[in-house]
């Protein structure tokens, strides 16, 4: 497991906690973020940019402002507010990154093909994240090699130069920063790349349209063989970060999961097709109203009449659904009658939350570290949660607005690193949710 030293700090010293109490219906209506993911990559993007970035849409979380301050470390300045960055790389040089910082978050690793990119060399420590399962990064250093960098690793991280020139890349898996980091090395490389088996989420997206507004030349965006023809240099250019499609399925999960009815904005509905077709098979009634562009999409999501229904919840790679959404998705498990199949082969430590589930009430049969078996409908009970992982935290929140009494969760740090002010936006629906430092 990859965690940095800070990393482990969040999760068991953590000293901010929610105190949920459940049972209350939710209503009203609610505007989902800018995505976390997407807005690292952008900003990973601007470091190959030497001038002036506008970034529109950003979240104001705990990763963006840790992966603002390894740009402020690099040199380079920022101004951010309203949701908007401001970013100035032109003095910005290649040093080697903090470790403190760098273990902070896991986009901290995609200055690895940022600076490699843009500067020809980059060194840094194994980046932290959420603690759930193995994390290698050796697609992320096959590929730098394979672009010509020379790669040394060490125990406690790695170094890699050189000149860059166009390669064809076949990931053995579609790894999402492995394929933001190969984009990154390769937009100012020589000649042409080709990654096949590349990552086609929305963030990976967001990055590839941020940079051809740049100039760079990236062709099959969205697709898993992705053609980058390297070009001499790129220039600023203004971008608006898409909405953050897990953020948008946390706001369906507590609405549907509480019996609730809400409207939830600034969705992009082509991007939930996976998690919208798992509600609907669990029997939430909702409505979608598609808006002038992507990101200005509603849902709203219907109180129930009748009982939820146990289906199967099987995590892919994107349009299929997301490995991030499906311990929202599990909590619904709870509430719908009879055997829910949760199958999650992307990580082995995903779950977690479904641990803290069973302290809550909820009947879970574990087959492996992959797969469990979720019986509903059960009533939870507000329980006292240590949450290590960011989408666990939110799952537990979920799960607590359900339970009946009160729930504390502690690491509320975690939950702040991808989501902003979730709580206080909860209770703006009629959750209470109170945070105690
Ligand atoms: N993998 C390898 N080798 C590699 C890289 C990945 O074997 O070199 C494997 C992993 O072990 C895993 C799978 O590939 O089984 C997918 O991992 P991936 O590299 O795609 O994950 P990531 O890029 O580290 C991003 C998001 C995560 C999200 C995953 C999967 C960022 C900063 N993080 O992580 O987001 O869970 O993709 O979609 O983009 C979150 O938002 O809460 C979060 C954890």
């Amino acid at each position: 497991m990859l965690l940095g030293a800070c990393d482990l700090n969040i999760i068991f010293n953590g000293v901010s906690k929610f105190i949920v109490q459940g049972g209350r219906e939710l209503s009203g209506e609610i505007s989902v973020n800018g995505s976390k993911n997407a807005a690292m990559a952008v900003l990973a993007g601007c470091v190959l940019v030497p001038g002036k970035c506008r970034i529109e849409n950003v979240p104001d979380i705990v990763d963006v402002r840790n992966f603002l301050k390894i740009l402020e470390f690099l040199g380079g300045s920022f101004e951010f507010s309203g949701h908007v960055v401001t970013v100035d790389t032109a003095n910005l040089e290649s040093k080697p990154l903090p470790a403190e910082l760098v273990g902070r978050l896991r986009g901290s690793i995609l200055f690895a093909g940022a600076l490699l990119g843009r500067f020809g060399k980059a060194e840094l420590t194994l980046p932290g994240g959420d603690a759930i399962g193995s994390r290698p990064i050796d697609q992320h250093l096959d590929g730098f090699r394979k672009l010509g960098a020379e790669v040394v690793e060490t125990s406690q991280g790695f170094s890699a130069q050189g000149k860059l020139s166009g390669a064809r890349i076949v990931l053995g898996v579609s790894s999402v920063t492995g394929t933001e980091n190969l984009i990154l090395a390769a937009s100012l490389a020589r000649g042409i790349t080709e990654i096949r088996m590349a990552a086609t989420e929305p963030h990976v997206q967001d990055l590839c349209k941020f940079l051809n507004l740049c100039g760079a030349k990236i062709a099959g965006v969205g697709t898993p063989i992705l053609r980058i023809t390297g070009v001499e240099s790129l220039t600023s250019a203004n971008f608006r970060i898409g909405s953050d499609d897990i953020e948008a399925v946390t706001c369906a999960v507590a609405a549907a999961a509480t019996r609730s009815e809400i409207v939830i904005h600034g969705v992009n509905l082509d991007n939930l097709d996976a998690p919208l077709a798992v509600l609907d098979r669990m029997g939430v009634k909702f409505t979608c109203y598609p808006g002038k562009t992507a990101d200005t999409g509603s849902i709203k999501i219907q109180k129930p009449v009748g009982a939820y229904h146990a289906t199967k919840i099987v995590t892919g790679v994107f349009p299929q659904l997301l490995t991030d959404e499906q311990p929202l998705l599990g909590v619904l498990a709870t509430q719908a009658e009879g055997e829910t199949m949760i199958h999650d082969w992307i990580y082995e430590g995903r779950q977690g939350y479904l641990r803290s589930l069973a302290a809550m009430g909820a009947k879970v049969r574990f087959d492996d570290a992959h797969r469990a078996v979720v019986n509903g409908p059960t009533s939870l009970q507000g329980a006292e949660i240590r949450t290590a992982d960011l989408r666990a935290g939110a799952s537990i929140i979920i799960a607590s607005l359900v339970a009946r009494g009160q729930s504390i969760i502690y690491n509320a740090e975690i939950i702040d690193r991808g989501y902003e002010r979730l709580d206080e936006r909860l209770n703006a629906l009629g959750a209470k949710i109170e945070r105690q430092e």
